[in-house]
Order: C-alpha cells, then structure tokens, then sequence
C-alpha cells in the first residue's frame, strides 16, 4: 500500500530537508507538511497544512483528510529555547507525543518516527562512547521531556503494538535550514559568520567536545530506520546514533583551512552548563547491527560540504 506521510514541524532544521528528501522518494501528493506556522512562511511548494500538534481535533482531522498511514513528528522545543520556557517546552515535547502516539494506538495511523537526543543523557553517564544501556539522568528539561518520551514510546509499543521508531540525534549541522533553540547550533552559526564576517564568538568553551552530525547522514538515518523491516527495529525506545564528534576549536581550525583568516574567540554563556551534561562520543553498535547503519560525513567533508554549499547559496542570495 502507497504511505501517506505527513511531517509535523516541516518547517523547522530536520523538518525543512526531511519533506524535501522524502518527496523526491515518495512523489510531492504523498508527502503532507505540517508546522504552527502560517502559509507565508512556507520555503517549499506542495501541500501544507498549518497545525500546532497539541490541538488534537485539527490533527486528527489532517489525518482522516489526507489519509495518513506514516507520521513524522519533529515538533519540539531544543534545549536552550526549553530551558526558557519550561512549561511550554514539557508541553508540547510530552502532549504533542501522546497526540500522535494515541493516533497510532487507535489504529488511524501504522508508524511513527519521533526524534529523541544526546541530552537524555546526564553528568553522571560515561561521556566517552557512551553505551546504549547506561545511566541516564538528564539535566535539562529538554533531556528530561525526551527521555520521558522515549519510555513512552518503549511502553505504547509494548502495550498497544504502536510501531514507534526513534534515534538520539547528535548535534545536526546543515546548510539548507537554520536551526533555532539548540546549544549544538554554534556548529552551523560558526559557518555563517566565518564566511560572512570572517570571525565568530562562540558561546561554548573551546575544548567543548560533542558528537555531532552532518544532515544528510541525519536524514539517511531517519528514513532508513522508519522503512526498515518492523522486525528489524529490536529497540523501541531510541537508538544511540553517531556521525562525528569534535570541539568547537577543532572545528574552527578546520574551517581556517578554507578561510585563512578566519578567528574565533570563546565566550561561554549558560549553554556550557547544558553542554557539559552531555556525552562527548557515541557507541551506537545497536544501530549498525539491528539496522545497518553508517554515517558517511567526517569533519572534513563535512566541513568541506558546508563551505562549498555555503558559498553557492550566499553568492545567488
Ligand atoms: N541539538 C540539541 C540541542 O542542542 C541536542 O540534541 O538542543
């Protein structure tokens, strides 16, 4: 049977490349996105419809509507916009879940992709390789909201059957959309500034080490995991995930490769203290095994990538 997917938080950094990707797979008429923003704002063309997935009646009728089989729900509040508005962030990260797990519960849709993060993991757990099964005590509300999901999601699976599938994303950087909230979007913002001013200040330490990956390995990652065999998929919490990891001075350098100029100065803010919580590698031997993942992008290529991309979209701007 032809999926019908639709997208919730189409518009933000994931969402923004997902819906391209997935209709260039799946053609433009079975792909609907969705996001709280209103029509104007819309970067793509095809069908869209405005929604704020904690009205449950308007998503459940975008559902009925456009027959939806496959949700992809990335509509959530990151960890530095989070720590700002706790209430807002717990609502929408755990209610906006439910809403799409209960859909699947009762049977109106067959799948859902959620995305959970590196910030379920706290000071406590080992920040080298860090094991799929460890400690896990979250610090930040947008760790605690994720990792409440993640049980979630293990227990609707369990219980009701729900084909849930997640991944902790890294840090994701890109060049086709702006992330917005995150403490791993100095990895974009650096790109931005050193091409455009040919310095930046960061808000991380120097030797601030975090694993981090490139969008199309993210994307790759994302689609692959949710069109995989359901047998495949032994684990329905979230699967450890990993690209790359590097500090943001190593990371500087490798952008002074392209820009000789190029300075950075470090000047840590609150986001250190999130960012500190966090682990600095990932074991993700799980994925690799259950569903034959690989990450493509080092820091190399993808630096190289970005700059190159970078130059193109800011000369046609
Ligand atoms: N990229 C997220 C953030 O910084 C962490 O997963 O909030």
């Amino acid at each position: 049977m032809q999926q019908k997917i639709l997208v919730i938080g189409s518009l933000g950094q994931v969402g923004t490349e997902l819906v391209m990707k997935l209709r260039e797979i799946f053609s433009e008429e079975n792909v609907i996105a969705s996001d709280v923003k209103a029509h104007e704002d819309i970067i793509y063309e095809g069908v869209y419809e405005q929604l704020n997935v904690l009205d449950k009646s308007r998503l459940f009728d975008i559902v009925k509507k456009h027959k939806i089989t496959t949700v992809y729900h990335l509509a959530a509040l990151l960890s530095a916009t989070a720590e700002k508005k706790p209430d807002l962030a717990w609502d929408l990260n755990i209610n906006g879940l439910f809403n799409v797990l209960n859909l699947a519960k009762e049977k109106h849709i067959s799948k859902i992709f959620w995305p959970s993060t590196i910030a379920v993991f706290g000071s406590n757990t080992p920040k080298k390789l860090t094991p799929q099964y460890t400690i896990m005590e979250p610090n930040t509300i947008y760790g605690i909201s994720k990792q409440a999901g993640e049980r979630w999601c293990e227990y609707y699976h369990n219980k009701y059957d729900v084909d849930v599938r997640s991944i902790r994303y890294p840090g994701l950087i890109g060049y086709k959309s702006k992330p917005g909230g995150g403490t791993t979007d100095y990895a974009v913002d650096i790109f931005h500034e050193a091409l455009e001013q040919g310095r930046y200040s960061c808000f991380l330490k120097e030797n601030t080490t975090l694993p981090m990956m490139y969008m199309p390995d993210a994307i790759r990652a994302t689609i692959e995991i949710t069109e995989s065999a359901a047998s495949t998929i032994k684990i329905r919490s979230s699967y450890n995930l990993a690209g790359m990891s590097f500090s943001p001075v190593q990371l500087a350098d490798e952008i002074a490769k392209y820009i000789p100029d190029f300075s950075c100065t470090y000047q840590a803010d609150f986001r250190q203290q999130l960012a500190e919580g966090w682990p600095q590698s990932i074991d993700d031997t799980h994925a690799r095994k259950d569903w034959n993942w690989k990450p493509e992008y080092d820091l190399r290529k993808m630096t190289a990538d970005m700059i190159h991309n970078l130059q193109i979209v800011k000369t046609n701007v």
